[in-house]
């Protein structure tokens, strides 16, 4: 319906607003796009202007799923198809990957998606978290936990549950993590990956 159509639009513009990009150009009055990886996510912002402002970024790049989300589960009324929901999450996390104000260029989507998906899937959110954080200490390197994460979300919903519409969005958003670390798995790969 159009209502659907165009709160699926303003949840993508929602989504968009980059808050690691704002915050570090505010704050210290640096381009993030221009230092450290590049990226505008947390983990970045953290390298470039430091722990207080990732703290904040980090918290709004959750938010940017948690809040559609939480949202639509306050007030559906049950007319919307079931997938609908996931479509909404799926919005928030696009607009931070590909923001309408950075020319498409954004985020890689571990916050969202961890966001999003938090009421959706919490024993599976709190899972993989777990094994993030196992991951980046023992290996140093952020990139490597999110990777990992993004592998085990849906793995362990689809043990816990089995093939549902949950699982089938942790998939999808699981890949999209997977492809936008690209160039982090290729540093890896080659030994020149940034640590922590
Ligand atoms: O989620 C992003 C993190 O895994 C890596 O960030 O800045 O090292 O590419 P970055």
């Amino acid at each position: 319906s159009l209502p659907e159509i165009f709160l699926l639009l303003l949840t993508y513009l929602w989504g968009s607003i980059p808050f690691g990009f704002l915050l570090t150009k505010i704050y210290i009055g640096k381009n993030i796009l221009e230092l450290g990886s590049g990226n505008i996510g947390s983990t970045n912002v953290r390298r470039v202007a430091g722990k207080k402002i990732s703290i904040i970024t980090q918290l709004l790049d959750m938010l940017k799923g948690l809040l559609p989300v939480a949202l639509f589960l306050i007030f559906d009324t049950g007319a919307s198809s079931p997938y609908y929901i996931f479509m909404l999450a799926l919005a928030a996390i696009i607009g931070h990957d590909f923001s309408l104000f950075l020319k498409f260029k954004g985020g890689k989507g571990v916050n969202t998606t961890l966001g999003a998906s938090v009421l959706l899937a919490p024993y599976s959110v709190f899972i993989a978290v777990g094994i993030y954080f196992i991951v980046k200490w023992r290996s140093k390197y952020v990139s490597m936990g999110s990777i990992v994460l993004a592998i085990m979300l849906p793995v362990i919903e689809l043990l816990l549950y089995w093939f549902t519409p949950t699982f089938y969005f942790l998939l999808i958003s699981s890949i999209l993590i997977i492809l936008l670390h690209r160039q982090n798995i290729s540093r890896l790969i080659a030994g020149n990956e940034l640590k922590s």
